[in-house]
This record gives structure tokens, sequence and C-alpha cells, in this order.
């Protein structure tokens, strides 16, 4: 009986936009997307030219500050990031407070956050100086606390940083060797995740960098708004995708590899039950990234020798939804997460690190989009509205009526 027009005034005018479907929060010069086309441009330059010739660094770059480096730009930010690679013996402790078995990606945002405890000038969004800084940091210090929570995880000894070797060297590094004995850095291996990394560096408004704006609207500082970030992502729907890919093929492949069988759970839409790395709210014909990725997950397992039952699972489980119609009518194609987790596996990242490695690649997008908006003078803080369908007023009852 409750009349909502009484409540309206009050209200005033506003757009109910589930998921934002429709809704621009801001405008913004970082990545272009063509959801119809299955276009993802950086900056203007498109995904495959940066994939196929570029770094992840140097798209870092691009990505923050408009323009791609000159070689001697590349190389200060290269010696800058490598200057900040160690992480403070204290913030090692908190990895040892961890369960054995928390997840990586709740470690990730956990000591993503704690560093702004350790770095209290970067509290003012509006110091360009510290700004620089926490963004360097950032980037140093992420593949380092990534490379201590899998350690963590496996009860091995860190491996620390070395600063002769690149980035995404570095990196497998410090997961992968153990002290006292040789590493070799696997080339084919070292290739293929600076690709992916530079495939996954920004998406524009996707919930996890939305979260980063969204936070750091309200003058957040970085580090803060890159945890949020961070615990965005990992949900299955987004970041998460890539390890619940990974799950949903060992489980058909459990089932005997009857990808039919799980198709027809999926089109019956029973609880729970989706085709994950597939569909995506922008690109209704397919993903440009996902195409890349494909071709990369047979170059490396190829490369690599590694033949994987479960790429011939995903492969037939694609060929078989791309022919049904409940998938064509919806547009749902592979999206990113379809085939990375199979290259990620035959590097040797177990299933839990996957999201991990989203979060590397992802992160100087949520950085230039969080520079982008603190250096918007009409950016204001994010404050959605919504439309009110609780009970209208009533009178306070006291506990012992109720
Ligand atoms: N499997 C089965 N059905 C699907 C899938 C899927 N993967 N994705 C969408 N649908 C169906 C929905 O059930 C809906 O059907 P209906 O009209 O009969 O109800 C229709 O397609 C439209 O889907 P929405 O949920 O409205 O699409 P939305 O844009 O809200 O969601 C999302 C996009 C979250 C990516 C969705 O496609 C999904 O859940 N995919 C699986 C998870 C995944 O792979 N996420 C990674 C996204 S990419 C990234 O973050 C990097």
């Amino acid at each position: 009986g409750f009349d909502i027009s009484k409540l309206l005034p009050q209200t005033g005018l506003v757009t109910l936009d589930n998921g934002f479907g429709n809704t621009a929060a801001y405008k913004s010069a970082i990545t272009f997307v063509d959801g119809d086309n299955g276009i993802l441009r950086y900056r203007g330059y498109p995904i495959e030219q940066l994939a196929g010739k570029g770094d992840f660094i140097e798209t870092a770059y691009l990505l923050i500050n408009g323009e791609l480096p000159n070689s001697e730009q590349l190389a200060q930010f290269n010696r800058e990031i490598t200057q900040h690679t160690l992480l403070h013996e204290d913030v090692k402790r908190f990895f040892q407070g961890f369960p054995r078995d928390a997840h990586p990606m709740a470690m990730l945002s956990s000591v993503v956050g704690a560093l702004s405890t350790f770095y209290p000038e970067s509290h003012n969004p509006f110091d360009a100086a510290q700004r620089h800084l926490s963004t360097v940091r950032l980037l140093a210090k992420l593949p380092t606390i990534a490379a201590y929570a899998y350690k963590k995880a496996i009860g091995q000894p860190f491996v620390y940083p070395r600063n002769d070797l690149s980035y995404v060297e570095n990196f497998l590094r410090m997961t992968f060797a153990v002290p006292a004995e040789d590493y070799e850095l696997n080339p084919v291996i070292v290739n293929a995740l600076d690709k992916l990394l530079i495939l996954h560096a920004d998406h524009e408004q996707n919930c996890s960098t939305s979260t980063v704006r969204l936070v750091g609207s309200s003058h957040a500082n970085l580090f803060a708004s890159i945890s949020a970030g961070i615990s965005a992502l990992w949900g299955p729907l987004h970041g998460g995708a890539n390890q619940a890919v990974l799950e949903m093929l060992e489980s058909i492949q459990k089932d005997g590899g009857d990808v039919d069988a799980f198709i027809t759970k999926v089109k019956n839409k029973e609880a729970g039950v989706k085709l994950m790395g597939f569909g995506h709210r922008v690109y209704k014909a397919f993903d440009p990234r996902a195409a890349q990725v494909k071709l990369l997950a047979h170059e490396v397992l190829g490369q690599l020798g590694k033949s994987d039952e479960l790429l011939d699972i995903a492969l037939k489980l694609e060929e078989h939804a791309l022919k049904d119609d409940f998938f064509v009518s919806r547009k749902l194609y592979p999206n990113v997460d379809f085939y990375t987790g199979l290259i990620y596996r035959a590097m040797g990242f177990p299933t839990s690190m996957f999201t991990v490695l989203f979060a590397l690649g992802r992160l100087p997008g949520w950085i230039a989009h969080w520079h982008e908006m603190i250096n918007d003078p009409t950016s204001r803080i994010g404050r959605p509205r919504q439309i009110y369908t609780g009970t209208a007023i009533r009178d306070y009852v006291e506990i012992d009526a109720r």
C-alpha cells in the first residue's frame, strides 16, 4: 500500500542503471575499447602492436605518462623501479602472521594496503613528487610481494630481488628460485609472461579500475586505492575467473572430459554453473586479448614441450560453445581469462597464483586511472544514488513489544 511517489521529491531525478551497463562515470584518455569490433588500444596504440614489439615496463610508462618513453626515459624508469624492489624487513613479518593456506590475493591486498603505513608521506595525493614515488614503489614492490606470498604458501625462504634482472625475470626468479640452488631463466617463459602482463595492463572502467577510482575519489592515497582494486579483482566474475576456468577444466576432466554434458549444465542454468572465461560486458564480438592469448597458449605449450589434456578440453569446449545457440544468441565468446590459466600452469604457477599474475599486469592501468583522476580539476567524489525500496516511515517499537 506504499506510494513510491511520496519518496520521489527527496530522491530527485535519478537513473537506475544496474551494474552501470550504460553509465559513463568518467572521461578518460587512457584506453579505447570497441566491444562490437573487438578493438583495444592503450593511448591509441593497438595492444597487438604493444604485445608484439614492446615490453611491460614500456607499456606501464605509456599508460601512466601518456607517451611511449624514449630509450633514456625508459632506462631511467627501469632504474627507479629497480631501486625500490626490496620490501622493508618489517613487511616480511606480515607474511609470518598469515596462515599458511592464505589465498595469495588476500595477502596481496593486505600487504599493499599496509604499505601506506610505511610511507605516510604518500598520504597527500596532491604532492606530485610523492605521487611519482608511490607509483614507482608500487610497481617495484608488487612482484616482490607476489613472490613472497607464493614462497610463504609453500614454506620456502624468501628470495631477495636481484637488480641486474628485468622486471619479469626478477619476478620469476623470486618466485621459483630456491636459495643455494641454481635457477635458470627460461626465455620462452620470460617472453610469454611479459606479453601476458601487457595484454592485462588496462581495460578502462572494469570493476577493479572503477574501484580504484571510487576509493581514490575520496582522496585516499595510492596504496589504499590499489589495495581496494586488488580485492575487487579477486572475485570470480572478474580477475578470479582465470583460477575458476582452470578449476572448471579440471572438473570436466575428472568427469571424463565430456564437454557437452558440461555445456548442458550451463544452459540449464544449474546453480552456480557458468562457462567461466566466457562472456564480457563490453565485448560482443570477440575479446582481442583472448585471440592473442590463445595463440600464445599454443606457442608456449609447444615450445615448452608440454602437452596438456586440459588444453584439448578447452579447445573442444570453445568449439562446441561457439556452435551453440545459447552462447551465440547471448554473444558469449572467450574472454582474456579463458586460456591464460593453461599458460600459467605450463609455466609452473599453482592455480591460486593466477589472479595474482593478473594483478601484476593490471597495476599500471590502475595507477594511470588514479593519476588521471587526481590530476583532473573537475573530478568529484564518486557517490552513486539509489532508488529507495524500503519502508517509508514507522514508529520505534520498544524491545519488549517486538
Ligand atoms: N556462462 C553462461 N551464461 C552466461 C555467461 C557465462 N560465462 N556469461 C553471461 N551469461 C548469460 C547470463 O546468464 C545472461 O543470460 P540470460 O539473459 O538468460 O539471463 C546473459 O548471458 C547476459 O549475461 P549478464 O550476466 O547480463 O552479463 P554481464 O555483462 O552482467 O556479465 C560477465 C559479464 C560477468 C563477464 C559474465 O559474462 C560472466 O559471469 N562470465 C563468466 C566469468 C568470467 O569469465 N569473468 C571474466 C570477465 S573478463 C575479466 O574480468 C578480465
